[in-house]
């Protein structure tokens, strides 16, 4: 424990992840707790933490204060205040797949091959592995944690290319031999069950075309789930 500061088991997991001497950014870092945490530890060589909002900024400007450490703080949107010459790793949590996304979008320099990124969306995984998929990215690794009850996805990024099926898209890409994967593509199921019952009644042809699509999407699950206990039953 880095005097007295102790992560969630979330952020835990990302700490775990940083490169030992990198220079880190985490973005959308409201109280600061995995730079200062990762700067307790000496695990970082420099740490910007930024934010999109003041109140949030200057809460991890007293985290700082508090543990008596240097992190560079800084307001913005996304990277826009980052430039590539100066961190080596990055890491995104704790907002949904599409902002995350759309941060990445908007810094077409993380996918040229010098930035680990560490992604770890709250929800909308699958749109968030379908940008990745199509723009450059590929999934190094990917693991779940679970954090006062609720399971989420943290993603090692790195450029390259990658294709993912439609259930490893929505069930995550390396998760066969994950703990929690069975709990995981479960939860998705029923999730994506319920959204089809939702759509039951609906006499838009639109949304007959949308249930098909989930239906789909609840088979390739099916058979992801068949595959993660093939991989982890009894003997294996
Ligand atoms: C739920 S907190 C997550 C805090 C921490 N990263 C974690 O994972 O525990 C989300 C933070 O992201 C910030 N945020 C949302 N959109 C952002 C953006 N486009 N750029 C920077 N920060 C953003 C919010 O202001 C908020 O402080």
């Amino acid at each position: 424990m880095a005097r007295g500061l102790e992560l969630t088991p979330r952020l835990r997991r990302l700490a775990d992840w940083v490169p030992l001497g990198t220079r880190l950014a985490d973005i959308g870092t409201d109280h600061a707790y995995l730079p200062v945490w990762l700067v307790l530890e000496g695990q970082v060589a420099s740490a910007i933490a930024s934010d999109l909002r003041p109140g949030p900024l200057q809460r991890a400007k007293e985290t700082a204060k508090t543990y008596g450490t240097e992190i560079d703080c800084r307001l913005c949107n996304g990277l826009t205040c980052i430039t590539p010459d100066e961190v080596d790793t990055i890491v995104i949590a704790g907002m949904g797949g599409e902002t995350i996304a759309a941060i990445l979008s908007a810094a077409p320099w993380t996918a040229m091959g010098h930035h680990t990124l560490l992604l770890q969306p709250m929800t909308r995984s699958e749109a968030l592995r379908l940008f990745l998929m199509d723009h450059g990215y590929a999934i190094k690794r990917e693991a779940l944690v679970l954090d006062r009850g609720t399971i989420y996805p943290c993603m090692e990024v790195i450029a390259g290319q990658m294709r993912l099926s439609t259930g490893q898209l929505w069930g995550g890409a390396f998760l066969r031999q994950d703990p929690l994967g069975d709990t995981y593509i479960i939860q998705k199921i029923i999730r994506l069950q319920s959204a089809i019952a939702g759509l039951r009644h609906s006499e838009r042809p639109d949304d007959y075309e949308k249930a098909d699509r989930l239906r789909e999407i609840v088979t390739a699950l099916l058979s992801m789930r068949e595959e993660w206990r093939h991989a982890n039953g009894p003997g294996n």
